[in-house]
């Protein structure tokens, strides 16, 4: 039995090494095939630190990528997960691209693949809803005043001005909108990014809301304007809040055009062009709308606030935006010759 089964794995062996073969069902062992001789690898995977041997792959198939590769080490190493990775060609070469094909390396028939290990990996998706139920969670437990915030005669108090509570609606529809999108509209070709970036992304996140939070729903929060015209304020809260409001729906547009612009699965990259709905027709002027949105949604959130955490943040988000959008800009300007001359990165023909 045993030795039947062995027969039978190795027969399925062959059938898989070989995709253009009809199936058949019971491969001969010795099975003369002259018409299509396949010039299989061989790949030797060795460690890029101490340079030892870790494995040994004969008979690999010239079409296999570099994924599949990894998935083979992966079988001998259960530890090594192909996301956990990196293999390149020579010590101090670049990491190879999983798409990459064996055949089209700059190797000969033997092939040697330098190994280091990434370190425990976790999906996009994981990372930015981490960082979004944090500040949400934070951001609510400074408005219901939880024990041990403010001082105990506070405690699950809330504020007499209408503008507080507008901005914790606005604060948490947005990290809402954010978690729905992560779950359900963005489509991430990313991987995985190593677990200690979680710790960067999350902290800064977090923090900030948490700052923020801390003064906008401080018990002697005020803010100079809105104690002088106290006729005007509801009124003028209500306008900001509609702004934003807007704001976060360009931000959603923008997003659900991106994702229709990509194809389940496909890693072409497209233009993407404003289409029927209006909140997109500022692709005509901006390369990354989505961040242009944010922005708009920030200093609205600082208008509304009047705080000076809530003004340091905007800037600072601006500022890392503009580097983003400048890099996606100059890619963009690099992929496409006919892309439009008229957008400029974030800021319609400013910046
Ligand atoms: N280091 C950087 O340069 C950099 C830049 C931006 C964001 N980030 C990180 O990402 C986080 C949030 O950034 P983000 O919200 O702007 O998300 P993002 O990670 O930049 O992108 C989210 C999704 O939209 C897709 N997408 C964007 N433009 C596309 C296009 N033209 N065609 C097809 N798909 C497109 C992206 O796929 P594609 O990746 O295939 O475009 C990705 O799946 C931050 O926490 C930051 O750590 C880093
Ligand atoms: C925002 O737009 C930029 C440029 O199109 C893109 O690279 C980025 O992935 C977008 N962010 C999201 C969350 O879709
Ligand atoms: C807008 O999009 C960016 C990235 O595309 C996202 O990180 C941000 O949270 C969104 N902002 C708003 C106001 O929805």
């Amino acid at each position: 039995r045993a030795v039947m089964d062995i027969l039978a794995l190795k027969a399925k062996e062959t059938n898989g090494a070989e995709p253009e073969k009809k199936p058949t069902p019971r491969p001969k062992p010795k099975q003369p095939k002259k018409a299509k001789r396949i010039v299989y690898f061989e790949v030797e995977i060795v460690d890029l630190k101490t340079k030892e041997k870790l494995l040994l792959l004969d008979k690999v198939e010239p079409t296999a990528t570099v994924l599949d590769i990894k998935a083979l080490f992966h079988k001998s190493y259960p530890r090594w997960y192909p996301a956990r990775q990196s293999l390149r060609l020579d010590p101090k070469a670049k990491c190879l691209r999983d798409e990459e094909v064996l055949q089209t390396l700059p190797v000969g028939t033997t092939a040697s693949f330098y190994f280091s290990d990434l370190g425990p990996q976790l999906t996009w998706g994981t990372v930015f809803l981490a960082e979004c139920v944090g500040p949400l969670v934070l951001y609510l437990m400074f408005y219901f005043r939880l024990p041990f915030i403010y001082s105990p005669k506070y405690d699950f108090t809330s504020s007499k001005h209408w503008v507080v509570h507008l901005a914790c609606i606005c604060h948490s529809f947005h990290y809402v909108k954010r978690i729905l999108e992560t779950l359900f509209v963005h489509r991430i070709s990313h991987g995985t990014m190593p677990l200690r970036n979680i710790f960067k992304n999350c902290g800064y996140y977090w923090c900030a809301a948490a700052w923020m939070a801390y003064y906008i729903n401080h018990p002697l929060y005020t803010t100079p304007f809105y104690g002088q015209q106290q006729v005007n304020t509801g009124l003028y809260s209500n306008f900001v809040f509609f702004l934003l409001q807007f704001c976060q729906v360009g931000n959603f547009s923008i997003h659900v055009a991106l994702r229709n612009l990509k194809l389940p699965g496909s890693k072409v990259k497209r233009i993407p062009y404003p289409t029927k709905n209006p909140f997109t027709w500022i692709f005509w002027l901006v390369s990354c709308p989505n961040y242009t949105y944010e922005l708009g949604s920030w200093i609205g959130f600082t208008v509304m606030t009047q705080c000076v955490p809530v003004a340091f943040f905007t800037l600072v988000a601006f500022i890392q935006m503009t580097v983003w959008a400048k890099g996606k800009h100059r890619s963009y300007l690099k992929e496409f010759r006919d892309y439009p001359t008229l957008r400029s990165s974030i800021l319609p023909f400013i910046l």
